[in-house]
């Protein structure tokens, strides 16, 4: 298949998009980009790689971190990190309070940002030291990679300065004895690790194991095993975009996980991983542009896994 015809296809095709939507605001940092920015990449798992548009500007990979924690976590914890987060889908939205109260403090998965909280809190636990837990999540990615990333602190500090909803979702499950560590430090290695920057190409590269059952296709290194790749593949299909899940199932048909700076990435298992960048979200909280390519892409390609 001629992928660079199609992403030069797809960049047509979505210009007139481009302008629809608005840049995530209520971290205030999120909002100095260029709205109307656009870039994909794939990464077939030979290695080969396909780009279009802005695919090296780094932007902020926010939730799409949450990925590689629930990785990391069910790494070292197993099936007993399910005891404190379940893997249903939430129908909710990402930052949502209520279900959490009546589900006495156990989020209903990974990836909405009180599951997030608590995989973050169980990789604090493990490693004992905040800034240890945070340069072992910064290495998993750089492995992931081959770069070297970091995080933006301008925007780590705009969202510690203006996460209320967070410091309630971690107080809420801190009394639910949910939260092992203090809440102060569970929370800052997560808005460090939200804050990370990383360009389409990086992600593409970061993401390729999960398209190999769990082994880097380049190198041979596993970095999950692989019934745990594919637990890790079904919550970004069930959960990986909120409660827009099912509309990201029904239009593109991937495993997939958004991110509010406006990055989403792709799984084509046994194929290659896509990621896609737009900055301008719809009311979901993802990104408008980047999941109309992404429809575009399976239409084109007939690659969805349905
Ligand atoms: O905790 C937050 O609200 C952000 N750091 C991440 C949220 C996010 O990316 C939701 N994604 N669509």
């Amino acid at each position: 298949m001629n992928y660079q015809k199609i992403l030069e296809e797809i960049e047509k095709q979505i210009q007139t998009e481009l302008p629809k939507g608005e840049v995530a605001s209520y971290i205030p940092a999120l909002k100095n980009v260029q709205a109307n920015d656009f870039a994909m990449s794939i990464k077939l798992l030979d290695g080969t790689t396909y780009n279009i548009g802005c695919f090296d500007k780094k932007f902020s990979i926010q939730s799409i971190s949450k990925v590689f924690t629930f990785a990391m976590a069910l790494k070292l914890y197993g099936k007993d990190l399910y005891q404190r987060v379940w893997y249903e889908p939430s129908g909710n939205p990402f930052n949502s309070l209520v279900q959490l109260e009546y589900e006495k403090g156990i989020p209903r998965n990974p990836f909405i940002n009180a599951g997030a909280i608590v995989t973050t809190d169980s990789l604090l636990s493990y490693y004992k030291d905040k800034n240890l837990t945070f340069n072992e999540i910064n290495q998993f990615i750089n492995n992931l990679s081959k770069q070297n990333i970091s995080f933006d602190e301008e925007i780590f500090k705009s969202e510690l300065e203006s996460g209320y909803r967070n410091q309630a979702l971690a107080s809420l499950m801190k009394s639910f004895k949910n939260i092992d560590n203090p809440i102060e430090e569970t929370l800052e290695t997560y808005f460090k690790h939200c804050s990370l920057m990383m360009s389409c190409e990086e992600l593409a590269s970061a993401m390729l194991f999960l398209a190999n059952h769990g082994v880097d296709p380049l190198t041979n290194e596993e970095f999950i095993t692989a019934p745990k790749a594919k637990r890790v593949n079904a919550l970004m299909l069930t959960c990986g975009h909120y409660d827009a899940s099912g509309d990201f199932a029904f239009h593109v048909g991937l495993p997939g996980k958004s991110g509010v700076g406006g990055g989403i990435v792709a799984i084509v298992p046994k194929k290659m991983a896509i990621c896609v960048y737009s900055p301008r979200l719809n009311k979901k909280g993802n990104s408008h542009s980047g999941t109309k390519a992404l429809e575009l892409f399976t239409t084109l390609t007939e690659l969805s896994i349905f």
